[in-house]
């Protein structure tokens, strides 16, 4: 019989009677511990070994179970704080103890919830008090973090480990195990005696170039065999996500529009019948840029604009008889929506089709001056479209978001009605999380209002709204958290598995 060299020597290291460990016969052989595997597996493929495999739990501590080895778990050390204090004798405030136990920021939390847990003593009403009784050097999570810091298994109850692993102070992970032995075909093999091959890996110009190439033994592909994990390059999910809902937004008819991030309140907010006084105008929720203000804007558009607001439009329109600066409507501030690179394209200033039926879009970043919480964020994407047509309706805009949805596996948007200054009728977009079943805002939409089209120039229906892009990647990616799509919490197993739906 003729092997490959390779899986000559791990026959002949492998034995009838005794499993050996894949680490074993790599350590006897020389070779790489996933050329043993490699080479086992094909071995087994020919009926002359068998492969075991065993599942052990591996335990590790984590970088802040390390510290704890060092420093102490912060418990034990609130606990000696007390008693060098004589809290055991008499309650002591607990700002002196934690001050005493040197603790800070988090680990105050961790070390009054794990005392109290660990019958450490009491806190009532501000102060400490510690139980003389107990005994933090028998305490067996400290005692499993210095075994496992030593390198060694701890020997301590599950429940214990558990708990550590709770904490985040041990990491608990599995590692397989495989070893070998010979079956009787084996044997028999070795004993009549088994020639090595030469094999090669890879075709040469040379192998070709002489003909070798005819007479050597191609090593064969082990799909089986263990090799590292490579994370290459990829686009982040929300990129992808953005991609994603420009390709479908273009096979849906539309053209994309593009502008300016930092724009003048006229654009972002006068167009859009946005009193001066409105409280989204206001400096609280505005990021308003110290520069020059904006001089290109056409006056006749400004005048229009400025009359509607003053008088209203149409033949039944009244306007807001509140004030109106153009000094105000000139000011530059970051855009708040991207309902501002609609006016421009509606106005004609932005070169757009204007000849009904028209669809323009923008996947676009848009700035708030929010609170950052699980939902919200001070910038973010904006999916924004419009439609233009004669004697559009509220259905027309339904229907183009369940179209739009249903591309990406959504298709239980729920719609509510809604008010905008800027359109009649609006509404809002929900869709219900995939993990929590919470409904979330995905969109705001409506029909614009005439004292919004009618200075534009246009005379016709214009359906129009903005949908939240991470809204959409945590509907399809299951994210819960906006800040898990980006910034420093968001986690980088999760960046290199998520999948946009196609
Ligand atoms: N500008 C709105 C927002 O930011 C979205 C919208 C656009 C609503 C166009 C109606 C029409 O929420």
């Amino acid at each position: 019989m003729r092997l490959p060299e390779r899986q000559l020597a791990v026959l002949e290291a492998a034995s009838a009677t005794d499993e050996r460990t894949i680490d074993e016969i790599a350590a006897e052989t020389g070779l790489k511990p996933e050329t043993v595997v490699g080479a086992a597996f094909d071995l087994r493929d020919e009926g002359l070994l068998v492969v075991n495999e065993a599942a052990d739990e591996t335990l590790d501590l984590t970088d802040e179970g390390r510290e704890y080895v060092d420093a102490g778990l912060p418990e034990t050390r609130l606990y000696r704080a007390g008693l060098a204090l004589d809290a055991d004798a008499e309650p002591v405030s607990m700002g002196r103890v934690i001050g005493e136990a040197d603790l800070n920021g988090p680990e105050v939390d961790i070390a009054l919830s794990n005392f109290a847990r660990k019958g450490f003593g009491g806190i009532d009403s501000g102060e400490l008090s510690v139980d003389g009784d107990a005994d933090p050097d028998a305490d067996p999570e400290a005692a499993a973090l210095a075994a496992l810091a030593a390198g060694e298994a701890p020997d301590v109850d599950e429940r214990v480990i558990d708990q550590l692993d709770s904490r985040g102070l041990v990491a608990v992970g599995e590692s397989v195990t495989r070893s070998v032995t010979l079956t009787d075909a084996g044997v028999d093999a070795l004993m009549t005696g088994v020639e090595a091959t030469e094999t090669v890996a890879q075709v040469t110009p040379e192998l070709l170039a002489s003909g070798e190439w005819r007479d050597v033994e191609f090593s064969e592909y082990n799909v089986e065999a263990d090799a590292p994990t490579v994370s290459g390059g990829r686009k982040h999910v929300l990129r992808r996500t953005a991609d994603r809902v420009k390709d479908v937004l273009v096979g849906m008819g539309f053209q994309e529009m593009e502008g300016p991030h930092a724009d003048s309140d006229f654009w972002i907010n006068d167009c859009l019948f946005m009193p001066q006084d409105h409280p989204a105008r206001t400096h609280w929720d505005r990021f308003a840029l110290d520069v020059p203000p904006m001089e290109e804007i056409p006056d006749e558009l400004i005048r229009r604009v400025e009359a509607a607001h003053r008088d209203g439009w149409g033949i039944d329109g009244d306007g807001y008889h509140s004030p109106w600066s153009e000094e105000f409507a000139r000011e530059i501030a970051l855009r708040g929506h991207t309902t501002s690179l609609s006016m421009r394209y509606l106005s004609g200033i932005a070169g757009a089709e204007l000849e009904p039926p028209q669809r323009y879009f923008s996947v676009e970043k848009v700035y708030r001056n929010d609170t950052l919480d699980p939902t919200h964020l001070l910038e973010f994407y904006q999916i924004e479209g419009w439609v233009m047509a004669e004697d559009l309706s509220v259905r027309d805009l339904m229907g183009t978001f369940e179209e739009f949805y249903r591309q990406f596996g959504i298709t239980d948007i729920r719609f509510k009605p809604h008010y905008n200054p800027y359109t009649e009728p609006s509404f809002e977009l929900f869709g219900e999380h995939p993990e929590t079943g919470e409904e979330i805002e995905i969109g705001n939409s409506g029909v614009f209002r005439e004292e919004v089209t009618g200075p534009l120039g246009v005379d016709c229906d214009v359906m129009a709204w903005g949908l939240a892009l991470e809204r959409l990647a945590m509907l399809t990616t299951g994210a819960e958290d906006i800040r898990d799509l980006h910034g420093t919490l968001a986690d980088i197993e999760f960046l290199r598995n998520a999948e946009v739906s196609y």
